[in-house]
C-alpha cells in the first residue's frame, strides 16, 4: 500500500475511533468497498494500533506497562491486582462501562516504572496501592 494511502486510511480510522469508541464491522465493511482493501488487511491494522478498537471501551482506557524494564519493579503484581480489581481480564471493559484495561509495551518511561497511562495522563513508580488509589479516585 502506498504511504500517502497508508496515511488517508488511518486518518479515516482515527476520525471514527474519536467519533464513536471504537470501529465496527460496519465501518470495516464500508471501508473495505470504498478503498478496495480486504476486511483482514484492515483488522491488521486496527489490531496494530493499540489506540483502535474493535469493542465500545470504557470512560477510562488504563494502559498499564509490563515491558522489561516495569517487570523489573514489579509491574506483574500490578497488573494482577488491577485484573482482580476490575474483575476484567487484558482488552476488557468492566460492566459499568468505567475502566478498559490494556497490558502494553513500553510507555517511554522506562526509568520512572512500573508506568501506566489513563487515558492521556502518565502515572510513575506505581505501586500497587497507588495504583488503586488513581483508579479509585477517577470520577
Ligand atoms: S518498560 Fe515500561 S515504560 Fe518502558
Amino acid at each position: 500500500m502506498e504511504k500517502f494511502y497508508q496515511k488517508e486510511l488511518l486518518e479515516e480510522l482515527h476520525d471514527i475511533q474519536e467519533t464513536y469508541g471504537f470501529i465496527s464491522e460496519e465501518d470495516i465493511f464500508r471501508i473495505s468497498k470504498k478503498r478496495n482493501i480486504p476486511k483482514a488487511h484492515l483488522y491488521g491494522v486496527i489490531s496494530f494500533y493499540s489506540m483502535f478498537h474493535l469493542e465500545p471501551t470504557g470512560k477510562y482506557i488504563i494502559r498499564l506497562c509490563d515491558s522489561v524494564s516495569c517487570r523489573l519493579n514489579h509491574s506483574s503484581d500490578i497488573v494482577k491486582t488491577l485484573k482482580e480489581y476490575l474483575k476484567i481480564e487484558n482488552h476488557k471493559t468492566t460492566e459499568d462501562k468505567k475502566f478498559t484495561l490494556e497490558i502494553v509495551e513500553c510507555l517511554g518511561h522506562c526509568d520512572e516504572g512500573p508506568v501506566m497511562m489513563v487515558n492521556d495522563t502518565y502515572y510513575t513508580n506505581l505501586t500497587t496501592s497507588k495504583a488503586i488509589q488513581i483508579l479509585d479516585s477517577l470520577e
